[in-house]
């Protein structure tokens, strides 16, 4: 249970709460690159933290994202004719470059002096935040300042052919669909009937969290026989980010579009080889922690109006827990109707959501260290060098000392599986 003030301290992320400023240090996908490849191709709409953006790429190829309202009187530039080097509004003529600069203001009279149009350009200047293509996606920075490094994610830096992402629109905030990504005990029952891997079928006895240097380590313990506790260790990497300890791998990100909707995106992803393909027609299909979605769009085809195409005669047999294909959908379903934001102060929690209580303790711890001016985790790229994890340890091994060295990368002690 959290209380209403510290729900919202957690969930609100557009300019200027705490958790939208937070949020504004970090590089965020904002679109798959694909999407604006071509010099002067058509601009992208883009809702991020609860802004409205046009992102474009001009014709020396540049990329821009702009505020989506052009300052004269607000129209949308979406709408705008990308030419010439940049983006030119429709009502009235002004045109913008990559960096939110008026190069061009056509609808001022002809009388006007240089002087006085090089001041009404520079009135005029939008809001524009930088831009990098990583791994097939587009990211953004929208902090203030210099953006950091790039973060080592190990699945943005393989080949395209080890790697690949979908993504779909989720209705509801961005932290019930995180936490859901950290909710061990949930794997037993949601996706039962689905999985292959037994050990599923137990509930957790032990739940360690630990902050580090790049977010958190969640680890959940299983005694599936007596004497030997069956770990999986999931980082969560600041600030929207968790690997999966899945063969291939695989990672999502919650990217908040605004407080009510998120951005998942679902990467599998193999360190070593190129993706099978039987593992690249599984992520096609909408299989596994992707989604089927309507073609040409984000919006799953199964979604909460058509109650997620449950099959109730599939629930009956046993052969699936939900009756609901595919492990995303069957997190959607139970995440969106929570409700947009769902009113943590209503829980009544449980042992098995004690590493949620944690992780949220020290989401908001570090709400408190960026007030008191603090800097924040993740910052540093190289710590983003770690992996999720399974292994087999004996009942009186101390996780919470050994987490620390078990996710790195260049790290591995033969105990691990
Ligand atoms: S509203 Fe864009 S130029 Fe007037
Ligand atoms: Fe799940």
């Amino acid at each position: 249970m959290l209380s209403k003030e510290n729900n919202d301290l957690l969930t609100r992320v557009s300019f200027g709460t705490p958790m939208g400023q937070l949020m504004r240090n970090y590089w965020i996908p904002a679109s798959f690159a694909e999407k604006v490849a071509e010099p002067d191709c058509p601009p992208v709409r883009i809702r991020l933290l609860g802004e409205d953006l046009v992102l474009f790429c001009d014709s020396a190829g540049k990329l821009g994202l702009l505020e989506e309202a052009c300052p004269h009187r607000l129209a949308s530039i979406f709408y705008g004719r990308n030419e010439g080097g940049g983006i030119r509004c429709v009502y009235h003529g002004l045109k913008f470059d990559v960096n939110g600069n008026c190069i061009d203001a056509p609808c001022v009279p002809r009388s006007t002096s240089p002087e006085q149009l090089a001041q009404i350009k520079h009135s005029m200047k939008i809001k524009a935040y930088p831009c990098i293509e990583r791994a097939g996606l587009i990211w953004t920075f929208m902090g203030e300042g210099v953006p950091p490094p790039f973060p080592e994610l190990e699945w943005t830096l393989l080949p395209d052919s080890h790697r690949y992402t979908s993504r779909h629109i989720q209705e509801c905030n961005w932290l019930q669909a995180l936490e859901g990504g950290f909710d061990a005990p949930h794997l037993t029952f949601l996706h039962g009937g689905d999985h292959k891997d037994r050990t599923r079928d137990v509930v957790p006895s032990f739940y360690e969290v630990a902050q580090t240097d790049f977010g958190f380590i969640v680890a959940t313990g299983r005694e599936i026989v007596p004497e030997v506790v069956h770990w999986n260790l999931n980082v969560m990497l600041m600030p929207f980010h968790k690997i999966i300890s899945t063969a291939p791998a695989a990672a999502h990100i919650w990217a908040p579009i605004d407080d009510e909707t998120t951005m998942l995106y679902s990467i599998d992803f193999h360190p070593d080889r190129p993706l099978s393909e039987t593992e690249l027609q599984r992520a096609r299909d909408g299989a596994w922690i992707h989604c089927e979605n309507v073609p040409e769009t984000d919006h799953s085809v199964r979604h909460r109006q058509n109650d997620y195409l449950i099959d109730r005669a599939l629930q009956a047999s046993g052969a699936s827990f939900t009756g609901i294909k595919g492990f995303g959908t069957q997190d959607c379903a139970v995440q969106e109707t929570m409700g947009s934001i769902v009113d943590r102060s209503r829980e009544r929690l449980l042992i098995g959501d004690s590493a949620i209580v944690k992780l949220r303790r020290l989401l908001l711890q570090a709400l408190r260290d960026q007030r008191d001016g603090r800097r924040p985790l993740g910052l540093n790229p190289a710590s983003y060098r770690v992996r999720s994890l399974r292994c087999e340890l004996p009942p009186d091994a101390k996780m919470s000392e050994l987490m620390h060295e078990l996710v790195r990368v260049d790290r591995k002690p033969a105990a691990v599986v």
